[in-house]
Formats: C-alpha cells, structure tokens, sequence
C-alpha cells in the first residue's frame, strides 16, 4: 500500500513539474534499429511525452549500418503515425576507426555502409529523410537555440563531434548532453559490454567520444552500471501489451516471440534509462566524476576511464554527472506508463 502510494505520488510530481514548465527542445542521436534494439524502445517514450518537443532524430552508424539506421526510423515514424518527425542523416562511418575482422564477426553494422535490407513490413512509403546532414542541422538548431537544446545521444558520438569540429561556438550552445555510453570501474559493475572494459557506443568512435567528453557541455553520462540495474522481464512486457496502440502493436509483434519463446528472458535497457533521465532525471542517483577516453590503440581503445580525483594522464579528464544507482520502481513505472499511453494528435511544437 505505502509503495502504491509513494508511485501515485511520484506520478503527479512528474506530471506537475511536466504541466508547469515549456516541453524541453531534444534532438534524439541514434544509432537507430526496430526493436528489440533499445533505440527503438527509447523513441516510443521520448514520443510519448508531452514534456519533450522532439525537434528531429540524426542517425548514425553504430548497432547496424547508417543505411539500415535510417530506414527503420523512417519505417517506425509511419508506422506511428509521427511522420512529422524530421530525421537527418549522419555519418556513416567513425571519423577514424576502421572495422576489423574481429569487429564484422561481434557486433555491430558500423563499419561498411551497403544498402539497407527491408525493415520488417517493407520501407517507409511517404516518410523521407531530410535533404539536409545531420551535422549542419545539429549546427544550425543548435545556433538558431542558444543554451537551449538538449542532445540525447545513444549510439557512437561521431555526429556531435563532426559538429563540434565545424561549429566553434557549438559546445557552449548545447543546453545539455545525455549520453548513453561508457562503463566506469570506479563505480559498481563497471567492465565493458564489447572488449572486456569499453562500452559498445564509445568503442565504436573513441576519438569522437574524446572530442565530445572533454568539450566542456555539460554532461549527463549514462553508463553500463546503470543499464545493468534496468533489467526488462516478461511481467513488464504483459504490463505493455495490455494496451493497445500503434507502439504497443510494434512491440507485441517483435519482443512478443522473444518471450513466449523464452519467458525468462533478461533485457538490459541501455538507451531507455538516458531518455527518461530526461525528463525524470532523479531516477538515478549521479555522482559527479572527471571522465576522459582511451584513444590509444591497444588493450584500451574505447575504454572510458572516470576518477573521483585527477590522476597522473588524466589531465583532459573533464567534470561530469555520471549515473551510478538506478531507483528501478520509479524508472519502470515512468517509462511503461508513457509507451502504453494513447497517443494525442500532434505534439511538436514551435
Ligand atoms: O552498449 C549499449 C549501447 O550500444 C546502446 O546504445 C545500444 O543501442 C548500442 O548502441
Ligand atoms: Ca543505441
């Protein structure tokens, strides 16, 4: 009953402070796929909140291909009905790191760039990307908004680095960063999720990841020991398909099999605990930590190294918030209540 009441309380505290201040300007850098990629599952919140006014999606290479990134976001917009999402389309690939064979035998799509196979369903129809880059629009939204935009970045940092490097101004423009990326062995349950210490976003793009780590924006990191606490199980996934909507369909019909298949299956939820962080930024508890990136070919390429004090080579390390506890409760109710809700006609505003 207390835990009842305490959820219903927490509940009107976010839809007060959400009614109270003007829907925050997000821009959603994705290194996109259909679900059950974590992407897709962070944009069916961000899309069902009326606190966020999402002024476009910017694809990048990361999880698959950019091709394929592109194509299904396009494909899921339709298939939502949010056709008046703008999407750019960014880099292809990181600005320096060449795939090896190792990297085509693991994970990931990002090191070649063939056309994109069909999302399931077929391409979009109508829905197009913009004819403008994902770089110069980031730059000129960005411009055009001064200190007032939000990029939640969840696939490799290449797209914000290139803006950086052709934006001086750009870095101190950003109102915030929230980034999906890093594992930190000073905090619990730190090792990497793709080489035994770098997580897979920051491995991809390490130098991007240096440029944007030390550019001084400030910096909410949402790293490896927190997806570990977000753990999606099948009574959560029942919870979602007891609505019915066009993200909810989207959903039965791909994570649907995975669980009647296997009902005991554990989903980490990387990018969805950034996007809610959000809008409820206090379902993880941050610590404020000096952060920087390995660039140095070897053992430690990608691996993101944070210290409570600067240490001997971390010199560029920068001040950060790094999420390092997750309130799971409040996270979970937040995040179903929204991809269950009925979706309202239009959203975007000016
Ligand atoms: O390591 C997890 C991250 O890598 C997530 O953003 C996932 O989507 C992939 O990009
Ligand atoms: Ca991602």
């Amino acid at each position: 009953m207390t835990r009842l009441v305490t959820q219903w309380f927490c509940a009107v505290l976010v839809a007060a402070s959400a009614a109270a201040q003007p829907a925050q300007k997000v821009i959603f850098d994705t290194d996109f796929a259909f679900p059950p990629q974590d992407d897709s599952l962070a944009l069916f919140f961000v899309l069902n909140s009326p606190d966020i006014n999402l002024l476009g999606i910017t694809t990048v290479a990361g999880n698959r291909s950019l091709n394929v990134a592109t194509a299904d976001v396009l494909k899921i917009l339709e298939a939502t009905e949010r056709r008046e999402v703008p999407v750019y389309e960014g880099a292809a690939a990181p600005l320096l790191h060449v795939g090896t064979d190792w990297d085509r035998r693991t994970h990931g799509g990002w090191y070649s760039n063939p056309p994109a196979r069909e999302p399931p369903g077929g391409f979009a129809t109508s829905k197009r990307a913009e004819r403008q880059g994902a770089v110069d629009y980031l730059v000129q939204t960005v411009r055009a908004h001064p200190r007032e935009v939000t990029i939640l970045a969840i696939g490799p940092l290449t797209n914000i680095a290139m803006a950086m490097r052709m934006d001086t101004a750009f870095a101190s423009n950003v109102k915030q960063l929230v980034i999906m990326g890093g594992a930190i062995a000073a905090l619990p349950d730190g090792a990497g999720n793709h080489t035994p210490n770098a997580e897979f976003n920051i491995y991809v793009d390490p130098e991007a990841a240096q440029i944007v780590l030390r550019s001084g924006i400030p910096i909410l990191l949402s790293p490896l020991n927190v997806s570990r606490k977000a753990r999606f199980t099948k009574p959560w996934l029942d919870r979602i398909l007891a609505t019915d909507t066009p993200i909810t369909r989207l959903i039965r019909e791909h994570l649907g099999p995975m669980y009647e298949a296997r009902p005991d299956r554990v989903m980490l939820m990387y990018d969805q605990v950034a996007a809610v962080s959000l809008v409820a930024p206090s379902v993880a508890k941050t610590e404020e930590l000096l952060v920087d990136v390995d660039v140095n070919p070897g053992p430690s390429y990608g691996v993101t190294v944070g210290g409570r004090e600067r240490w001997p080579g971390g010199e560029q390390a920068q001040p950060m918030q790094v999420q390092s506890d997750l309130d799971w409760d409040r996270f979970i109710q937040l995040f179903v209540e929204r991809v269950t809700a009925r979706p309202a006609p239009m959203r975007r505003q000016p």
